[in-house]
């Protein structure tokens, strides 16, 4: 696969109408979709569940990449295997076993990510990096799409470029939050393999032409 990977996040999506956020998500030449679980927890807003997930799998073969702003992600991650995720991506606050469940979605079958908020220290889950297949930057506080980027967040990508090149590793890094027109370029010199975009993507007339342009913002090449 050709970097950057982009995965549209249905969060700014019309609910209602998710078939034609599927179908405009596959026609703009994306790569993923992005669906952000939500519980009124660990983040303030509820979005939806496995149920969700089960319904969109029967209706595109894109990668499903689930990211679990949830509490004790531990109890849920294989249910969102069994639904039908591809990746699976839990945040380290969230989980005070973290490697067993990036254990459980590798033995699932599944690829296992681990998310960091921006107040997240990269040294918090230094440990935890032989066991991911990805690791998703937050690029903005979670819980809402159309926020702003927050700067300090793609130095963090920066530095995890160069651990993952220390240790030898191969996991994924994905940039989450903020990324729009006004972004990409910063977000490109950060240089994350996928971008997730929500609200830039739903609001935009064009949508294969925003994709194309984020894609072009940056240095093609195989993912890492
Ligand atoms: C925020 C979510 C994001 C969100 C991004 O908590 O994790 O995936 O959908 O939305 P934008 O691109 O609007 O910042
Ligand atoms: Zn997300």
């Amino acid at each position: 696969m050709i970097h950057p990977i982009v995965a549209p996040s249905i969060l700014s999506a019309d609910f209602t109408d998710i078939s034609s956020a599927l179908r405009s998500i596959e026609r703009s030449g994306s790569d993923w979709v992005h669906l952000d679980v939500m519980d009124g927890h660990f983040v303030p807003p509820i979005t939806f569940g496995t149920k969700m997930v089960q319904d969109i799998r029967a209706q595109t073969k894109l990668p499903l990449d689930v990211h679990l702003m949830i509490a004790d992600p531990e109890r849920q991650v294989q249910a969102f295997a069994d639904a039908g995720a591809d990746w699976i991506t839990l945040h380290a606050e969230a989980c005070i076993h973290g490697h067993r469940a990036l254990q459980t979605i590798r033995e699932s079958g599944k690829r296992a990510g681990l998310s960091i908020v921006p107040s997240t220290p990269l040294s918090s889950i230094a440990e935890l990096l032989p066991f991911v297949d990805l690791v998703l930057i937050m690029t903005v506080n979670p819980g809402y799409g159309g926020q702003k980027l927050l700067p300090f967040c793609l130095e963090k990508i920066k530095r995890l470029k160069a651990l993952r090149s220390s240790m030898k590793l191969d996991f994924l890094i994905s940039a989450d939050g903020g990324i729009c027109a006004d972004t990409i370029a910063e977000v490109a010199e950060a240089d994350p393999d996928i971008i997730v975009i929500g609200s830039a993507f739903f609001s935009a007339k064009d949508k294969g032409s925003l994709v194309g342009e984020m894609k072009s913002a940056f240095t093609r090449g195989a993912v890492c």
